[in-house]
């Protein structure tokens, strides 16, 4: 039992979807839940903080900040991808951040490329892949073992050309929980998409407002009623009901015709995928929605209850290459996202300012929000598992 939520409240959100209720505000706009949802599902869930090929090379790495915990990711001299701390473990300084290191940026290729990381503090020197191989002025350190003090490592998974880290040393692999979403993307080579340069968003609001918004269609109706509705309406979602960590639905176009394809797709997409965009979210927050001939990848950065950054970036097949003007499709793909997202944004922070009414209680859902269904309880699960 959470003793955040009544049970009434609890039963709500946990009925069959068709009487099933929405969370409580209150799970928006609390700090206090924010907290749960740190400790009890972020710091335990998979979560997807970049793209293989930003660590194509051995040594390539770059930093990020994961929940207050200083991260590494490096691709180490074997070629396996890992997620070093970034805390020397002699006093604590991070080993890479500093004005000499490229700051963490989200775009193709690596932040930057070592041979090895020396803390800057008492040039600790550590290699590619954690171990400890340098400490000066150590020697009349008593029973001190250099193999007892290499980074600590947190687990990794590549999936698809995403790099998956869990901070939980516990948790399941996450690839065997994907095994029944591969069919679904298998045809869209995600792994060989390479980044174009992000979209950068800062949402003043509670991340699962913009989850929410990013894993239905029901909004086409209202919010994107000028851009999208004609074209891909609502009421043709078609939602998979898969009660796995992921939700997945297809949004055909109104008259089954192909999607626009700028540049030649992968050649293996059915004449049904190339009608409809996919749109996957792994929870918690994972997003990308699969076009024929690119996906936009999601990639949100909870921050507190009630304010996220969202990275928006354009994922292309490399058959764009082949295209002669292929800068000019690039800048045509980022200004249609960013079209549709400044509308996502009107109502993301419309939303969060409902949510503050003393009168906001959860609201009913329409059988387009199965996949949120999916999401709030996946969620609830999480948190009653102290
Ligand atoms: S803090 Fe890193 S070597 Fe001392
Ligand atoms: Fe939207």
């Amino acid at each position: 039992m959470i003793e955040f939520l009544t049970s009434d409240e609890l039963a709500a959100v946990r009925a069959p979807s068709e009487r099933s209720a929405w969370l409580p505000a209150r799970c928006y706009t609390d700090p206090a839940f924010y907290e749960l949802e740190r400790e009890r599902v972020f710091r335990r869930s998979w979560v997807a903080v970049g793209r293989t090929e930003q660590v194509a090379e051995p040594g390539d790495y770059f930093s990020l900040d994961l929940f207050e915990e200083p991260l590494i990711i490096v691709r180490d001299k074997g070629g396996t991808i890992r997620a070093l701390s970034n805390v020397c473990p002699h006093r604590w300084m991070l080993l890479v951040g500093h004005a000499e290191d490229a700051p963490y940026e989200v775009k193709p290729g690596p932040c930057g490329n070592r041979k090895s990381f020396q803390c800057p503090f008492h040039l600790w020197s550590f290699d590619l892949d954690g171990k400890l191989i340098g400490a000066p002025g150590m020697e009349e350190a008593e029973d001190f073992d250099k193999a007892e003090w290499g980074l600590p490592q947190f687990q990794v998974e590549e999936w698809r050309g995403f790099i998956f880290v869990n901070l939980d040393h516990e948790a399941a692999p996450l690839t065997p929980q994907l095994e029944s979403l591969e069919p679904f993307v298998d045809a869209y080579e995600l792994d060989r998409l390479r980044m174009l340069e992000p979209l950068e968003y800062e949402c003043d609001w509670n991340w699962k407002i913009s989850v929410e918004a990013g894993s239905e269609s029901y909004h086409h109706l209202g919010l994107h009623k000028d851009i999208l509705e004609e074209w891909m309406p609502a009421a043709m979602s078609d939602i998979e009901p898969v009660r796995g960590p992921y939700s997945l639905y297809r949004n055909p176009t109104a008259d089954g015709s192909p999607m626009p394809e700028l540049f030649p797709a992968p050649p293996n997409l059915s004449e049904r995928q190339r009608g409809c965009l996919k749109l996957v979210t792994i929870f918690p927050y994972t997003m990308f929605f699969m076009s024929p001939e690119h996906t936009a990848y999601l990639q949100l950065i909870p921050e507190s209850h009630d304010r996220h950054r969202l990275r928006y970036i354009p994922l292309v097949h490399p058959n764009i290459d082949e295209h002669p003007e292929s800068g000019e499709i690039e800048k045509l793909l980022r200004m249609t996202l960013d079209q549709v997202h400044q509308q996502d944004m009107a109502g993301g922070a419309s939303c969060w300012k409902g949510a503050q009414s003393r009168v906001a209680r959860p609201g009913r859902r329409s059988h387009l929000e199965l996949q949120l269904w999916q999401f709030h309880n996946w969620l609830l699960d999480r948190i009653e598992k102290d």
